[in-house]
């Protein structure tokens, strides 16, 4: 994949906007992750972004992360966001599995990825350093089955 405008992904009120940087967490890099500028579609606005990283093609398996800007959250934009970036992953990345990490106190995050079919797997204690606590918390798993959206869609 290039970033050329097929690359985009449409949604109702957004698009997402594939970016060719690199993508590094911490300080660990990524070399098959790839990051999404979300916007808005009409005025253009930036909304935030959604990326994959641990893309193992023999496996089919993809980790994601989103977040959407403060000023942008409680608008249904995180929820097309991920809607639209499952569709993708699912049926043009053909991944049968997504996977994401979430902090166990960040019930806000777990709402939107029940509602789009999110089920847990399991708690890992001490699973992640938090950089702005300075400390490692908790956090749980959670993942969806490409069967399971298919499910959900019809
Ligand atoms: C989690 C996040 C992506 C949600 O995006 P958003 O655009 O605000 O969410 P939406 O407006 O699309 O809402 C989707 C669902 O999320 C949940 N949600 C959103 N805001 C909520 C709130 N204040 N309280 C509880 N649940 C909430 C609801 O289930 C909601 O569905 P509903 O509207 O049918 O009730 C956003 O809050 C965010 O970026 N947070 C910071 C980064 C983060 O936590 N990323 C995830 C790391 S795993």
């Amino acid at each position: 994949m290039d970033g050329s405008r097929s690359d985009f992904i449409i949604g109702k009120r957004i698009f997402l906007k594939p970016l060719n940087s690199q993508l590094s967490i911490g300080s660990e890099l990524f070399p098959e992750a790839r990051k999404f500028v979300v916007r808005e579609k009409v005025a253009g606005n930036l909304v935030g972004e959604v990326n994959y990283c641990s893309y193992s093609p023999s496996q089919g398996k993809v980790e994601i992360g989103i977040e959407i800007l403060p000023p942008q959250r409680g608008k249904g934009y995180g929820r097309e966001a991920l809607s639209c970036f499952l569709r993708y992953l699912f049926l043009t990345m053909k991944v049968w599995k997504v996977v994401l990490a979430v902090a166990v106190n960040n019930s806000i995050a777990q709402n939107l990825y029940s509602k789009l079919g999110f089920e847990l797997e399991e708690k890992v204690c001490n699973g992640a350093y938090d950089p702005g606590k300075e400390k490692f918390i908790d956090i749980l798993i959670m993942s969806l089955s490409r069967e399971r959206w298919s499910n959900l869609q019809s």
